[in-house]
């Protein structure tokens, strides 16, 4: 089972972006204690900031992988291309949102992922994460 995880812009920042929001814990150790967790899969992380190289990693893994979980963050709200890629690629790909969208400003209640996802998580921290894990290993 081969699983990647995609971060979209700022979310790099993790730890230290809004933690009144976001929270305080960085991604990356969040991502190692999942990886321990789950040591009988492959379980990757990719980050750009660049919509062109978040949909050239969807090409990449999406006729190989298993799935994909992605939080493409604010390119959620505008970036027809994305959910374009989803489209085209094979691999099931989970929506996340660390933050409740839908209690937030009105534009962020708009995705160009959600028609194209198996499922969608919302507002349940950086735990989305792994209950989007959950979901392609029950
Ligand atoms: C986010 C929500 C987006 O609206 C925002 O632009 C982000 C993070 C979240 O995980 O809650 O950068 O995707």
């Amino acid at each position: 089972m081969k699983i990647l995880i995609i971060n979209g812009p700022n979310l790099n920042l993790l730890g230290k972006r809004e933690p009144e929001i976001y929270g305080d814990a960085s991604f990356e150790v969040y991502f190692r204690s999942l990886q321990k967790q789950h040591p009988d899969i492959t379980l990757e992380y990719y980050q750009s900031n660049i919509e062109g190289e978040l949909i050239d990693k969807l090409h990449e893994v999406g006729f190989n992988y298993d799935g994909v979980i992605l939080n493409a963050a604010a390119y959620t709200h505008t970036s027809v291309g994305i959910g374009d890629a989803i489209k085209a690629i094979d691999a099931p790909v989970v929506e996340v949102h660390i933050s409740n969208v839908y209690a937030r400003e009105e534009f962020r209640q708009t995705s160009f992922i959600a028609p194209h996802a198996a499922g969608v998580l919302v507002g349940f921290g950086l735990k989305g994460y792994a209950l989007a894990l959950q979901s392609f290993l029950a």
